[in-house]
């Protein structure tokens, strides 16, 4: 990983902690318990991928800070809800979330379910307010919110959700893996790409085909690294409870296709990644650098 972009990440992470606190209601605000645990939930923690994503698209096309910022935020306050309520007892029942008790955990159940409720809707009241930049036109910014609710919904985000839960102690096909996967943390990594770039321009078929291929890439290659790292990392490096997927008996890339072919189709998906970049060249350094990361993080 260069330096360089060591510092771009730094750069970024820093200023979406900034811009993210000011989208936030204050934590005193009434009522206050919900308010302090949406921050709990968004702040101080997280790679913040998603935000990364964003920003590396956006640059392709020179696209505005501020239309940036507001795209990141949304997508990582829907990121955060995702968590929030993934690690619900409901669902995976976690204790351990970004290095600290789990939000149902640190406060209670009825209040977990009301930190992602709330962070949904502030995700599309943040991005809606691009509306005041200038030199955004509306049918974009229109594009944008749909881009977003499409991805986190039955037919992306929560409808990956649905089939997770579903399969528990179920032996899914290669296709069916790839579906769940592609659709529960794929879609959102894809419009995080896709938001990034239309805050930049409207997007000819050519450039979305190539994004969009480099998305499906990345999209993947994420979860199968996140299945690799329950499996092979701590829980203290990973900040969230390893071997959870065994213990829970989730059918995973690792349960399914072994550890090292998971490994070998991680790094099949960087290069798939790199070679859809291919018409953007230099311009997409940021992207690649996010697709090394993302196949070779430790957490
Ligand atoms: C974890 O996402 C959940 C998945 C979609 C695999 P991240 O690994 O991006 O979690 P944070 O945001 O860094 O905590
Ligand atoms: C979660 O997948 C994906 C979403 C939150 C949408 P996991 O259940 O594998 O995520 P972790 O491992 O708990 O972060
Ligand atoms: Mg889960
Ligand atoms: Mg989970
Ligand atoms: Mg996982």
């Amino acid at each position: 990983m260069s330096a360089s972009f060591q510092d771009w990440m730094k750069t970024i992470q820093a200023g979406m902690e900034q811009d993210m606190d000011g989208y936030l209601p204050a934590a005193g605000a009434e009522p206050a318990k919900l308010h302090e645990a949406m921050r709990y939930a968004l702040l101080g923690g997280g790679k913040r991928v998603r935000p990364l994503l964003v920003y590396a698209a956006g640059a392709l096309f020179g696209a505005d800070a501020a239309v940036l910022s507001r795209a990141a935020a949304a997508v990582e306050m829907i990121h955060a809800y995702s968590l929030v309520h993934d690690d619900m007892p409901c669902m995976d029942d976690d204790e351990l979330r970004r290095g600290k008790p789990t939000v149902h955990v640190a406060y209670d159940e009825a209040t977990a379910l009301l930190v992602g409720d709330a962070l949904q809707s502030q995700a599309f009241l943040v991005l809606a307010d691009a509306a005041a930049v200038a030199g955004l036109p509306p049918a974009r910014l229109a594009a944008m919110l749909r881009l977003l609710a499409h991805a986190s919904g039955s037919a992306g985000m929560c409808g990956g959700q649905a089939i997770d839960l579903d399969s528990v102690g179920l032996s899914l096909t290669l296709e069916q893996l790839e579906r769940m996967h592609q659709l529960k943390t794929g879609a959102l990594l894809r419009a995080s790409v896709v938001l990034g770039a239309l805050a930049g321009k409207e997007l000819d078929e050519a450039e979305l085909a190539a994004l969009n291929a480099y998305a499906r890439a990345i999209g993947l290659a994420f979860q199968v690294v996140d299945d690799v790292l329950d499996a092979t990392a701590d829980s203290a490096t990973l900040g969230k409870t390893a071997g959870k997927d065994a213990a829970d008996n989730k059918p995973t890339y690792v349960s399914i296709l072994g550890l090292e072919p998971s490994r070998v189709l991680a790094e099949q998906l960087r290069l798939d990644a790199h070679a859809a970049l291919a018409p953007f060249g230099e311009q997409a350094m940021r992207l690649r650098e996010l697709a090394d990361l993302i196949v070779q993080r430790k957490a």
